[in-house]
């Protein structure tokens, strides 16, 4: 496995075998965990090359704590992506080699996807998450880039930016993998004590009701009656929920059966703040 840690090193990398080759990019901020190793194997399948980049960004985190406490696993990373392929490329710059001089995001107009939930609560985080994902995509023009539907929200941006820049990169979308009680997996997970991660299942296990609700009551009653669940919660508060429409991100009027729509939900489980959807 071989691991770059430059952007002269990756371009001479894809120098060499880029030409008749298809490359898979899977982006992440590393704390690697069977969701992220989820989207690797989709991309070794379906690609002659695969590049896992390991950055944490610093400029879509609004919070300096949150980033603070960001883990970092690049030993064990490196070891979960071995056991999947040898072949696999790890890029895993230093922020002043993505960002050099002033570590700052560009500003992107992503037709209103960016306004809600996530954007609404995390001023700045999608601007961010364009920036350094549009970074990427130029450094390494991959064939096919994987994002997964824990960050629904996130995926729905990314294909919208490769129509706005105008890159000819396939962005695919793979589904949540969950932990045994249900909870998504994510590195957040890791900081949860015992307790409160058994607990966090909760989250889930709403959603999954709050689907059964949407299919004969309104949105609002549904979102109505997810609100009651955390308010009876002692443990989890709820930051929002919605119900959106999944092309544009636009909350349900009247419901149509020609649309199709999902639940979003943010819940802090003590200052760990946990994100979740579900296809209704
Ligand atoms: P990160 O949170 O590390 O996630 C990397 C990718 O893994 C994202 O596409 C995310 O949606 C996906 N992922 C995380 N947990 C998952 C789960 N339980 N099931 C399926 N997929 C999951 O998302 C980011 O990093 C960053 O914003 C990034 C795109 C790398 C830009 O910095």
């Amino acid at each position: 496995m071989q691991l770059i840690n430059t952007k002269k090193e990756l371009k001479s990398y894809l120098d060499s075998h880029k030409k008749t080759k298809t490359i898979g990019l899977v982006p992440t901020m590393g704390a690697l965990h069977m969701g992220h190793i989820a989207l690797v194997k989709k991309s070794v399948e379906e690609n002659d090359l695969t590049l896992v980049s390991i950055f944490v960004n610093p400029t879509q985190f609004n919070n300096k704590e949150d980033l603070d406490k960001y883990p970092s696993t690049l030993e064990a990373d490196l070891t979960l992506l071995k056991a999947v392929s040898d072949g696999i490329v790890v890029f895993a710059p230093s922020a002043s080699e993505i960002y050099s001089g002033e570590i700052i995001s560009k500003t992107y107009d992503f037709e209103g996807l960016e306004n809600v939930m996530e954007g609404e609560f995390r001023k700045g985080h999608f601007d961010g998450v364009g920036t350094i994902v549009e970074k990427l995509l130029r450094l390494i023009s991959p064939t096919r880039a994987y994002f997964g539907e824990k960050d629904f929200q996130q995926l729905q941006i990314i294909k919208k930016l490769v129509k706005i820049v105008h890159l000819p990169i396939e962005i695919i979308g793979c589904p949540i993998v969950r932990e045994a009680n249900g909870l998504a997996m994510s590195s957040r997970n890791e900081r949860l004590d015992t307790e409160l991660r058994q607990e966090a299942g909760f989250i889930y296990k709403t959603l999954k009701a709050a689907k059964l609700k949407f299919g004969t009551k309104s949105a609002n009653f549904t979102m109505d009656w997810v609100k009651k669940q955390f308010n009876a919660h002692q443990k989890l508060n709820l930051e929002y929920v919605k119900i959106a429409d999944v092309d544009q991100l636009k909350p349900v009027k009247r419901k149509n059966k020609k649309v199709k729509y999902r639940a979003f939900i943010a819940v802090y489980a003590g200052d760990v703040r946990l994100i979740d959807n579900i296809a209704l």
